[in-house]
């Protein structure tokens, strides 16, 4: 006897109705999400700065930014994976609390050239300038770009102070002699100096990497 008793389950009504499966799944990748990213927001892990992480010098800062105008982070990354390959390659996996002086961090997406992260100490502040000044000095096969001007650019020193108030607004412990002392800091040198100045100290400071660094590498 055929009848049409089949019970229709809550699960056919949801497969059968296209607005119903579009809001459960909005609904379900909302939840996932939230509970995902929101308790990252309240962790001490990822909020806190990693134990010995200083603040970049303003030197270092005017570097930052340098490397930020030339777009560096397009063809770098500054994200250590925990993964075997990269750990072996590039040093210790980048740690959230290293990042927590870094407005905006740079981690970036796109590895054309290296990971950047640990390269401070990698390499001598002469390598830097000679590799920046161009790159196939040092590295016959590089095709990155020559950025030749960074020489003979004086850094903008006076912007300086301007620049660490607005970092100490957003949580960056700098003192107000820091602030106060940031445009002399950083006179009569040229961007190329604190290009080599930012890298040097890239993913140095924390102590848990000094730790891993001396134990085992
Ligand atoms: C078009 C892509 C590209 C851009 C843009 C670029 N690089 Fe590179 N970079 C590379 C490649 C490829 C290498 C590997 C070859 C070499 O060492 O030159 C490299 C290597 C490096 C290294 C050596 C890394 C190591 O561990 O050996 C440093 C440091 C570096 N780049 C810094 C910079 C900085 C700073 C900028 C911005 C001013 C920049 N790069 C812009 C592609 C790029």
């Amino acid at each position: 006897m055929s009848t049409n008793t089949e019970r229709i389950t809550g699960h056919q009504r949801i497969e059968t109705s296209n607005l119903l499966m579009i809001v459960l799944v909005l609904l379900t990748v909302l939840v996932g999400g939230v509970v995902e990213i929101v308790p990252l927001f309240f962790q001490r892990s990822t909020t806190q700065a990693a134990p010995g992480l200083k603040p970049y010098t303003p030197l270092q800062l005017a570097g930052r930014d340098i490397y930020l105008r030339e777009g560096c982070y397009n063809c770098h990354s500054q994200m250590i994976r925990p993964l075997l390959a990269e750990t072996l390659r590039y040093g210790h996996y980048s740690t959230a609390g290293e990042f927590v002086y870094d407005h905006p961090f740079q981690w970036g997406s796109k590895r054309t050239g290296p990971d950047l992260h640990r390269v401070g100490g990698k390499y001598s502040d002469e390598w830097h300038r000679i590799h920046l000044n161009n790159p196939r000095d040092v590295v016959p096969e590089s095709n990155m770009p020559a950025y030749s001007w960074l020489a003979g650019a004086p850094v903008d020193a006076a912007v300086l102070p301007a620049k660490l108030r607005a970092m100490r607004m957003l949580g960056v412990p700098y003192s107000d002699a820091d602030i106060q002392g940031a445009a002399e800091a950083a006179a009569g040198k040229t961007e190329l100096d604190a290009l080599v100045a930012y890298l040097q100290v890239l993913g140095t400071s924390a102590a848990s990497i000094k730790e891993a660094r001396n134990g085992n590498q």
